[in-house]
């Protein structure tokens, strides 16, 4: 049985146990972030704490110290080399069900592993793209806060399914704006596009280092709104996460992107990801 983490204590899944009253479970009031490991080591650790730690200040959730060791700790208890830390912390919980926020509530923090697969261990050639479809974006206006309150994105994650895609693509007064969990990059003319950073969207932390490795090779990288014309007219169009890593789309609703074939410019920027990911790693021993 796995080992999980909650307010303080390692202790096996089936063990963990939080209020009915947890603001969490009871109105979304809660964010995470979910956290690769390879090899034991985390990936873009510091920038994940970051980002929780900005959307806590953004709801008021008071801020700890400790969230690195707690999830370093947990992958280390639970002998998981390759895996992601979902790191959960609420605003707490209260003594009755009220909307108002009983300021002295003290924030539950919960962590627990997944077992993933390296993204970058395969050769570009072995990598499969993925099938995508757009929906309508019904989430709310700041989505650059990673809230736990996710029922939108789960519906067209099921829509998705149904048709047989991975992804669905959100798309807002015209603007194709992130996956439900993942960001979006389209290519054009050897340039990059991904949509500017806005409360509309995340701030995925595998895009911004898709961005900085594109930068270094003088890959031009151009902000830029995305039309669904836009998206399904691109030469590649590519989808980024945590968990999946770089993946070329090779299909958007009914149409083939680039005959749907995995694209030049995706290939070079997995190859160098790899290499980034791999230098990265080594540069935490
Ligand atoms: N999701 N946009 C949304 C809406 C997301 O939920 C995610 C990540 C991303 C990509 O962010 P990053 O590169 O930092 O993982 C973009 C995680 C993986 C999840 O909800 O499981």
């Amino acid at each position: 049985m796995d080992i999980v983490y909650l307010n303080g204590q390692f202790i096996a899944a089936d063990q963990a146990k939080i209020s009915v009253f947890d603001r969490g479970f009871l109105f979304s009031d809660s964010v995470y972030e979910v956290i690769p490991f390879y090899a034991g080591e985390g990936f873009q650790l510091e920038q994940h704490i970051k980002r929780l730690k900005i959307s806590l200040a953004a709801l008021n959730i008071s801020v700890e110290d400790n969230y690195t060791e707690i999830v370093q700790e947990l992958v280390a208890k639970n002998k998981m080399t390759n895996c992601s830390v979902y790191l959960q912390v609420t605003r707490g919980a209260d003594t009755k069900r009220r909307h108002s926020i009983n300021e002295s509530l003290k924030p539950t923090v919960f962590a627990c592993i997944n077992p993933i697969v390296n993204n970058y261990a395969l050769a570009a050639a072995e990598v499969s793209g993925i099938n995508v479809i757009v929906c309508e974006d019904l989430r709310w206006k700041r989505c650059d806060i990673k809230s736990t309150s996710l029922l939108p994105n789960i519906l067209v994650i099921e829509q998705a399914r149904q048709q047989g895609a991975k992804e669905a693509l959100l798309i807002n007064d015209g603007k194709v704006l992130e996956g439900a969990s993942s960001n979006l990059f389209l290519v054009e003319s050897n340039k990059i596009i991904t949509p500017p950073s806005s409360h509309a969207i995340l701030n995925g932390t595998t895009s911004q280092l898709v961005q900085q490795v594109a930068r270094k090779q003088k890959i031009a990288v151009l902000h830029e709104d995305i039309s669904y014309q836009r998206l399904i007219a691109a030469d590649e169009v590519w989808i980024t996460s945590s968990t999946r890593g770089l993946l070329p789309v090779l299909k958007v609703d009914d149409k083939f992107i680039a005959g749907g074939e995995k694209g030049a410019v995706w290939q070079k920027l997995y190859v160098l990801l790899a290499q980034a990911q791999a230098k990265l790693l080594n540069e935490t021993d």
